[in-house]
């Protein structure tokens, strides 16, 4: 063991400089321009996995490929040893917008002790760090107790749409004890995570036609409905005073939060002060009743996540625009049902509308939220592998985001996920000036190296 942690400590600037390698490639899922770039990220993790001496290959699906990187097998005596996936994602979200980064997104730079980029954090060198601690076993011939594969996709950040056929057209090959995810966060670096639940997520966009055509706001405005001040008023229905998300049935099968699990979330580090500062809001906001830590991973909401409508140009344009649109995402909490929650949407959206513009819904990815005990002896495991590398004690927390494809895990395969994430809070994660700290990409590699003896030994 003492040599695959030295070859960690001796080859880290090597890391360092392979993850910014990775990270030059800007292989960002949600926009057609980059399908290429995918392409080719994928191409070079594939190498890269075989030039650490893995088997890999890069697997061609309906969207962007997979990646598919095994350790070589043991020579079998009969015995079966246990199997483990390492799933992660090498798209990236957007990077816009561009004028808000200090340094380009795909131009890596190091400045004290963290690296800036997108995807630094979100995932590349979350999964990277696994890939290094499977390195260093190999490379130093350290025997590893078990069998792993890495399955690393491109599409997470958009819902992860292939993956499921990949995983039940392979399930034989990917069957496994559990699956190893490092894509989440931790709430400080003296605080290393496990996560038991992610939130789930449905997504879909609302557009209201008006005039068939912008027009003249001089010569019509007044006698027509003006679409972006109706959808403006129309969401601004979808939310009470108390916070609260105001669609009949939206709560619907909503599982309380136990006193238990709220006095968990009270032990966790936070000042409100230091939050509000870090997001950069006059003053929090929430639902009445819950804490911030509750709110942002055990409670459901509701989120534009971008509005548009008329003129954005420089200047003014004195037009009532044709039509306005909004994208928005629910997040959701076990035990809500996306598909549920959708149709209720699209209920109270048709009830809501005026008949002075058209209603459309246009319905995106969904998955739903996840929960997974946290006592399981692989958990336990898992714990001891964090408090062996961090050198504190972990905790265990929900996280507000969402890995859609942990259920399916759960469903084709039977297995659990441990979500074991090394980002801080304030990595910029889906923000300009995304970064990765050095430290916790170091402590990360050293967490898989206890992690496959840990978890081999339950
Ligand atoms: N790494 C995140 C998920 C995450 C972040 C979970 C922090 C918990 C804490 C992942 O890459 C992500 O951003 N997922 C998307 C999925 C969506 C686009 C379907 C998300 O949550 O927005
Ligand atoms: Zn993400």
């Amino acid at each position: 063991m003492q040599a695959v942690i030295d070859y960690l400590k001796k080859n880290q600037s090597r890391a360092v400089a392979e993850l910014c390698e990775y990270v030059r490639f800007p292989s960002v899922s949600a926009q057609p321009q980059h399908r290429g770039d995918l392409r080719s990220c994928g191409e070079w993790l594939v190498e890269h996995c075989r030039a650490i001496g893995l088997e890999a290959r890069l697997c061609a699906t309906k969207g962007n490929p997979i990646v598919v990187a095994k350790t070589p097998r043991a020579k079998s005596n009969g015995a079966t040893r246990p199997h483990f996936m390492v799933y992660g994602h090498y798209d990236v979200q957007p990077a816009e917008p561009l004028d808000l980064w200090k340094s380009p997104p795909f131009e890596p730079r190091v400045a004290n002790g963290v690296l800036f980029g997108r995807g630094t954090s979100d995932d590349k060198g979350q999964a990277l760090a696994h890939l290094k601690a499977v390195e260093a076993y190999l490379k130093t011939g350290t025997p590893l107790p078990c069998d792993i594969t890495f399955v690393i996709e491109g599409e997470e950040e958009v819902g992860s749409g292939s993956l499921a056929a990949f995983l039940l057209e392979h399930r034989a090959e990917l069957d496994c004890d559990a699956v190893v995810i490092s894509d989440t966060g931790m709430p400080s670096s003296k605080h290393p995570a496990l996560t038991y639940a992610l939130r789930g997520i449905a997504s879909f966009e609302v557009t209201l036609h008006g005039p068939a055509r912008d027009l003249h706001s001089g010569i019509f405005g007044g006698t027509v409905d003006n679409p972006a001040m109706a959808l403006c008023q129309l969401l601004g229905k979808l939310r009470d005073k108390d916070g609260r998300v105001a669609i009949p049935g939206f709560y619907d099968g909503v599982q309380p939060l136990s006193a238990y699990e709220r006095k968990q979330f009270a032990r966790l580090p936070f000042k409100a002060r230091d939050y509000q500062r870090l997001l950069g809001v006059p003053k929090l906001f929430g639902e009445r009743g819950f804490t911030p830590h509750e709110q942002r991973s055990a409670r459901p909401t509701f989120e534009i996540n971008g509005l548009t409508s008329g003129y954005q140009g420089e200047g003014s344009k004195t037009i009532v625009p044709a039509w306005a649109r909004a994208k928005i995402t629910v997040r959701l909490v076990p035990d809500q049902d996306p598909a549920k929650v959708i149709k209720r949407i699209r209920q109270h959206l048709k009830k809501l509308c005026p008949p002075t513009v058209r209603l459309e819904i246009t319905e995106g990815h969904g998955a739903e939220p996840y929960l997974v005990s946290p006592t399981s002896p692989q958990a336990q495991a898992a714990l001891r592998a964090l408090k062996s590398a961090f050198g504190c004690e972990p905790v265990l927390i929900r996280e507000g985001g969402s890995i859609p494809i942990v259920n399916q895990f759960k469903k084709i395969l039977h297995a659990d996920s441990l979500l074991l994430g090394l980002a801080l809070p304030d990595d910029n994660a889906h923000s300009p000036n995304e970064k990765f700290d050095l430290d916790c990409f170091a402590k990360g590699q050293l967490m898989g190296v206890y992690l496959w003896q840990e978890l081999s030994g339950v």
